[in-house]
């Protein structure tokens, strides 16, 4: 368990000033100048000394992405785009961030865009974050007045603009190259990869795109050190990470922990426990709604983190954790995804386009059981046709959960369906697509 000594974002809950004055006293903007004369590779080589694993969801490794950037420039400009679209359901940690760090945020991306040559940072922030949007330009207007970004950063030499993009509702636009499309004031459609953004991001320059956790961490490692970071958590899955508990729990929170610690202790001791008592779950969806959902048996001993969720056949994710009691009606809370992701799709490959509503129609009858035993297997089928088979990750993402009930909920599905037909003799109607 992390000691307070240990917590990088002290002031999550926001009961300090989350102004220059209060930051300062927390550490913040304290030898930045040095560590920018460490040197892009110096900066580089203590991120990768991190081990830290990319926060978004897909768990990149950061410092690895970051020496993708061209080291010599070919005319293009270099970008840093920080991701702070979030919108993935049960993910609420960035937000925390943005209002009550956002000088961390501000510090970790001027560091971040020296290492990588870029002398201009966008926040892509989604747009229901409005007041957390204000706080983070208060910061912004904060930190160029004091000389600590704009021209000759820290009175490093470098340059540096940070400019605040709000989002305007569209959860595709968190997917990187939707973002950057949206930046660039198009439609926030997909962008096949590769290219990465590396080669050919933002208005086709080389770019970086990293969560706002991923680069908020980035100060506090270099001051001290990657060590020190990857001594928490477990092998190939260190450091601390912002888990966001909700649902069923006595007391939902945000909350700053090492990774690989057990699910079970994080919500007791963190949240409070599951409403009624442990033994009263039934299910968590440990990573955001993008990720399978796991039955207490597997809640009882899972450790928090990318391999041992992994190793369950559910992930990480964003580390949102959705806990559900008994009284959850599993069918609904997957089929209520469905419609989510049908929702949310912008229509661009067939089989994501197609497969949401396919999906979500089916969805919709299993909660009542209108459907046959049969459709339960056509239901899988569907989504493995769906997984991998589009240009993002959505796909994925829409098909991962009904994947996550089928395998842990069928006879539920089935008890269902069967109750339906004792109630309606004469046969189910409307079956099929
Ligand atoms: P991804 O695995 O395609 O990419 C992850 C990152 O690594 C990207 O920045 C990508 O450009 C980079 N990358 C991967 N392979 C690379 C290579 N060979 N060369 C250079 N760069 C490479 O995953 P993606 O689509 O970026 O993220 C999916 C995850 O996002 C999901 O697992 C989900 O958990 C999460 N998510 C988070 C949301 C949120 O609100 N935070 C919303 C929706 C999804
Ligand atoms: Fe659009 Fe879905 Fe294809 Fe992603 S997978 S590009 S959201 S249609």
């Amino acid at each position: 368990m992390l000691s307070d000594k240990d917590r990088i974002f002290t002031n999550i809950y926001g009961r300090e000033d989350f102004r220059l004055a209060g930051a300062r006293k927390r550490g913040d903007w304290d030898g930045t100048a040095a560590i920018l004369a460490r040197g892009r590779d110096g900066i580089v080589a203590e991120m990768k000394a991190s081990n830290l694993r990319g926060r978004g969801g897909a768990g990149f490794p950061t410092g690895l992405k970051w020496s993708f950037m061209p080291k010599v420039s070919d005319g293009r400009p270099h970008y840093l785009v920080i991701n702070g679209d979030e919108s993935e359901p049960g993910t609420c940690k960035d937000r925390e961030i943005i209002r009550h760090e956002p000088h961390k945020l501000i510090e970790s991306a001027l560091i971040a865009s020296f290492a990588m040559g870029a002398h201009t940072a966008y926040i892509y922030i989604r747009g229901e974050y409005y007041n957390e949007s204000r706080n983070l330009q208060v910061a912004i207007d904060e930190a160029y007045e004091a000389g600590l970004i704009g021209r000759n950063a820290c009175g490093s030499g470098w340059d540096f603009d940070f400019f605040i993009h709000r989002g305007a509702g569209a959860y595709i636009c968190g997917e990187e190259t939707a973002l950057l499309e949206s930046l660039e004031g198009k439609k926030g459609l997909p962008r096949m990869k590769p290219p990465f953004p590396a080669a050919m991001g933002l208005y086709g320059c080389p770019t970086t795109v990293n969560n706002v956790e991923s680069i908020a961490v980035a100060s506090t490692i270099l001051r001290r050190g990657g060590a020190w970071f990857s001594s928490f958590g477990r092998p190939n899955n260190v450091g601390t990470k912002l888990f966001a508990i909700s649902g069923h729990v006595n007391r939902p929170c945000v909350v700053e922990e090492e990774l690989g610690l057990p699910m079970r202790e994080i919500i007791e001791r963190h949240a409070g426990g599951v409403r009624g008592g442990w033994d009263n779950l039934l299910a968590v969806i440990p990573g955001g709604c993008s990720v399978p959902i796991l039955p207490k048996a597997t809640c009882d001993t899972v450790l928090m983190d990318f391999d041992a969720l992994r190793a369950e056949r559910s992930g990480l994710g964003t580390a949102a954790m959705i806990v559900m009691d008994r009284s959850t009606d599993v069918v609904e809370a997957i089929a209520r995804f469905a419609r989510f992701f049908k929702h949310e799709s912008c229509g661009q490959c067939t089989p994501c386009r197609e497969g949401t509503g396919w999906m979500m129609r089916v969805m919709d009858r299993m909660v009542k059981g209108r459907a046959e035993i049969e459709e339960i297997d056509m239901l899988e089928q569907v989504t493995r046709q769906v997984e991998g088979h589009t240009i993002c990750a959505l796909g994925d993402a829409a098909a991962w959960p009904i994947q996550g009930l089928i395998r842990h909920f069928r006879p539920v599905m089935e008890e269902r369906i069967a109750a339906y037909k004792a109630a309606h003799p004469s046969g189910v109607k409307g079956a099929g697509l």
